[in-house]
């Protein structure tokens, strides 16, 4: 925690109380209501933690107003387009960019790690063919606490250690293996020859009948999908895994609590449901019809891909991943896809629609994804599990920190109780 650099006076009915009041290194000052209960009997109220820090963190940086993402200070279009994923997973995990060597080390840990036990395989028949993918996930990774008794005891760093990278080297062949097994292929084995990105496309697309050369464009591409979506602040996945770990539970489960929360089409749900939202819309021409939809307050619809929480401002992910969709969709002749075409021209139309621009709603990292992932192959129903495969790291991060922090407590918020106070049981035949 930063030194205390001021403090709130809070007065209410006859208490007068003092907060303190922290200065972070970057964003908004906090106001310290920890003791608030303690010395004045009452709770905030804060549904949705809309002005609630919950913890304070050396990871990701988010200027919302501005459109930054800064991860450990570096701003993400810089790692996305100079770095690569595993380097990213070790700036996260860290705290610096590897020299040459540390990543050497770091790659060839996790590249030893991406075999699964090869009784897990036996799990998976358990599911239907027709599982979702991320219903798949929730249960393989969760199930990982069964397999690996060596990494679940949180109180030893080692074992915390060895958690993390099977965790990152393991996620791209659960979430291979989730996609072969619903399209009724074999599994493929991970090789450890290829790089992070090429070997999860080499595990989705090969099969055992013929050779496959993963394209190093593709391969790019993927990687830099993953570099994107490699963490995010406090979003509600992360809040999940933190407060999950917070109760002591084991690495596996709190990543499975995480995945499950993802799964949500406002969180990381969103990509799927915006790919399927820019086929429904079809053509240009119904556009306008959808946008009056998204603004009607009487019809559930909203414009997927589009708003955010935090950003007030384009998210920058979205600006290279919409550069990516342009490339690829190049790379592999595609580039009068008539989704592209609808997705940028929707975009237009948006952003000169008062109704978008006042409530500060641009694209979100998700608008674009989409289009990449099914060009490459993927589909729609695996693009939320390459997000949470490339959030994992993020995940883990967050997680390590917190258990790393000395002031480290369990999660427990309050609530406004606006229920029946006490009354006494009615005997049935009275009701
Ligand atoms: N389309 C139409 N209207 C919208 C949209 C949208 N996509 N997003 C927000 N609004 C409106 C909303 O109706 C509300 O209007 P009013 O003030 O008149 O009631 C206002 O904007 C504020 O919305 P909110 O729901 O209070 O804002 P929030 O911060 O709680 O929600 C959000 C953020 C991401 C859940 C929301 O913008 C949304 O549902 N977007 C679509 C789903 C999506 O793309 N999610 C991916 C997020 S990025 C990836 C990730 O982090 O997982």
């Amino acid at each position: 925690m930063t030194e205390q650099t001021g403090t709130a006076k809070l007065s209410f009915g006859d208490k007068e109380l003092e907060l303190p009041i922290y200065t972070p290194t970057a964003g908004p000052d906090v106001i310290d209501i920890s003791k608030l209960y303690a010395q004045g009997d009452v709770f905030t109220f804060d549904p949705g933690f809309t002005s609630t820090a919950a913890c304070d963190s050396t990871i990701t940086f988010i200027d919302g107003e501005e459109g930054v993402l800064l991860h450990r200070g570096y701003p993400i279009d810089q790692l996305a387009s100079k770095s690569h994923f595993l380097e990213v997973c070790f700036l996260l995990l860290y705290g610096h960019l590897p020299t040459a060597s540390e990543v050497e080390d770091f790659e060839f840990r996790v590249t030893r790690h991406t075999m699964v036990h090869e009784q897990m395989t036996k799990f998976y028949s358990g599911f239907r063919r027709d599982a979702h993918p991320m219903a798949i996930m929730v249960g393989v990774v969760g199930a990982m606490s069964a397999f690996y008794h060596d990494s679940t005891d949180i109180s030893d760093p080692w074992q915390r250690e060895v958690a993390s990278i099977r965790m990152i080297a393991k996620m791209p062949t659960i979430a291979a293996m989730a996609y072969k097994y619903t399209i009724g292929q074999p599994f493929v084995y991970p090789r450890n020859d290829l790089d992070y990105a090429s070997n999860f496309l080499h595990m989705c697309f090969s099969v055992p009948a013929e050779n496959y050369e993963v394209n190093p464009i593709l391969s790019r591409a993927m990687d830099r999908i993953f570099t994107l979506h490699a963490d995010h602040e406090q979003n509600a996945s992360t809040s999940t895994v933190r407060l999950a770990g917070s109760s002591g539970a084991n690495p596996f489960a709190c990543i499975a609590a995480g995945i499950a929360c993802l799964w949500g089409p406002a969180h990381g749900g969103a990509n799927q449901a915006c790919l399927e939202m820019l086929k429904e819309i079809g053509t240009v021409d119904r556009i306008p019809e959808y946008i009056a939809r998204a603004k009607d307050k009487d019809d559930p619809f909203r414009l997927m891909g589009f708003g955010h929480r935090v950003y007030k401002n384009f998210d920058p992910r979205a600006k290279v991943m919409k550069q990516s969709a342009d490339e690829v969709l190049d790379l592999l002749g595609i580039e009068d896809n008539p989704i592209l075409q609808v997705a940028k021209e929707l975009e237009r139309q948006a952003l000169e629609d008062p109704y978008f621009t006042d409530k500060k709603l641009f694209p979100n990292v998700d608008f674009y994804s989409g289009i990449i992932l099914e060009a490459m192959g993927f589909p729609t129903a695996m693009f939320t599990p390459i997000f949470a495969l490339a959030r994992t790291v993020g995940w883990i991060s967050q997680w390590k920190e917190m258990l790393g922090d000395p002031k480290q407590k369990i999660g427990r918020p309050r609530q406004l109780y606006i229920g029946e106070t006490l009354r006494d049981y009615v005997d049935v035949e009275n009701r």
